[in-house]
């Protein structure tokens, strides 16, 4: 309710801001959002079918974007695409909408820019709220202090999460952003690039590449210390490492964070953990140097053509983080967390009967969750009391 109540919002927002430009101009007018001068004959909404596509696009859109921002009130709605007519509503639509969508956003952050860099909330939070995740969490503190506390030289900061999906690799960035940022995720000085909203069309590589300059451009214009995510980033061609140079390279100007959230690497986390599993041990007996060399392999092995193969290369990761394959334990945590958040009753029963629609792996011993805690909150939103 709630969730479809907030995207309606926003969507009427997006929508509403369009039609007061094309009231302005007219429809099918020549548009001034390119400001860089490029293309000056990018056509807005020509027809209905065109608005029609805009208004899918944008739904998607902030649908997209809210489950990363509320993702427990995020539902599961099929991830296929309407057949967007590309060609006629133009890629750049999309910057129009984050353009948009950071307008929206920003009613709600008005003392933008606000750096909080509260370290002891964030050690707090994620020892709370991350389940059985006992090494990002040590990785992810040491790494920020370092960042925060003891690199005078001001250089970024670069993090590779890999991990299974569901294994909380988006919970932590969203626990680093709310405790280093007023706002965390909405503030301004962050951004979260997901590659099927942002690079859908790897035939618009050269755009997206002027387009991600420009955005990082921007926002380090306006902020000390921006927060950039890539999600998927085993999905961006290496095209994109350009971009991102001036950030990575050792200049004083960039004090930025960066995470890239993959999938690269996570048959072997989940073969380790399986294997300290089968030998009778606790999870928490496994280090950081136990996944070090192995996630390396992955990611080397991993194609050449996409990012994280040449950012490794380049040595331009900090650290690696990885993510644990959850056991029922931690699922069953990540179930009470949402009762909990919705302030709904729960007992050890209803805890179980969650777990039981979910799937376990591998086949024999069924130790950990298939898709981790994704799912869990939709399961309890359906649940009949
Ligand atoms: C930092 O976070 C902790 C835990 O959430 C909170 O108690 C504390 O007030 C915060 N400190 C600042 C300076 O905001």
């Amino acid at each position: 309710m709630a969730a479809i109540h907030k995207a309606t919002i926003l969507l009427l927002l997006l929508i509403s801001s369009s039609l007061v430009h094309c009231n302005e101009h007219g429809l099918a007018q020549q548009t001034d959002f390119n400001e860089d001068g490029g293309e000056k004959d990018s056509i807005w909404f020509s027809n209905a079918a065109e608005m029609k596509d805009f208004a899918q696009l944008s739904w998607e859109y902030v649908h997209e974007l809210q489950c990363w921002l509320w993702p427990e009130e995020c539902e599961d709605i099929k991830r296929e695409h309407a057949d967007w007519s590309w060609n006629s509503i133009g890629w750049d639509s999309l910057n129009v909408l984050s353009d948009l969508y950071s307008r929206v956003t920003s009613f709600t952050d008005l003392t933008q820019g606000s750096v909080i860099n509260n370290l002891t909330g964030l050690q707090w939070d994620l020892e709370q709220r991350m389940h059985g995740q006992h090494l990002a969490v040590k990785q992810i503190i040491s790494s920020m202090k370092k960042f925060l506390q003891e690199d005078e030289s001001k250089k970024s900061r670069v993090l590779s999460f890999h991990g299974w999906t569901g294994t909380g690799k988006n919970l932590a960035v969203r626990i680093i952003a709310e405790n280093l940022y007023l706002n965390g995720l909405r503030n301004r000085c962050t951004k979260v690039f997901i590659p099927q909203l942002h690079f859908p069309h790897l035939s618009n590589m050269e755009a997206y590449k002027v387009q991600l300059e420009k955005q990082i451009r921007e926002i380090s214009s306006r902020c000390t210390q921006p927060l950039f995510v890539f999600d998927e980033a085993d999905k961006l061609p290496a095209g994109l490492l350009e971009p991102l140079l001036p950030l990575l390279v050792d200049d004083h100007q960039a004090h930025s964070i960066l995470i890239f959230l993959s999938g690269v690497g996570s048959s072997t986390i989940n073969e380790v953990t399986l294997n300290f599993w089968r030998a009778g041990q606790h999870r928490e007996v496994i280090t950081l140097d136990d996944f070090d060399r192995p996630l390396k392999t992955a990611v080397d092995r991993h194609e050449d053509q996409l990012l994280p193969w040449h950012l490794l290369k380049e040595g331009l990761i900090d650290d690696f983080v990885p993510f644990l394959p959850l056991e029922r334990s931690h699922v069953k945590m990540c179930a009470r967390d949402v009762f909990i958040a919705r302030g709904l009753p729960y007992t050890e029963s209803s805890l179980e009967r969650i777990l039981q629609e979910l799937v376990f792996v591998p086949k024999n011993e069924r130790v950990f969750s298939a898709h981790g805690c994704k799912h869990v909150a939709q399961r309890i939103h359906f649940m009949k009391p």
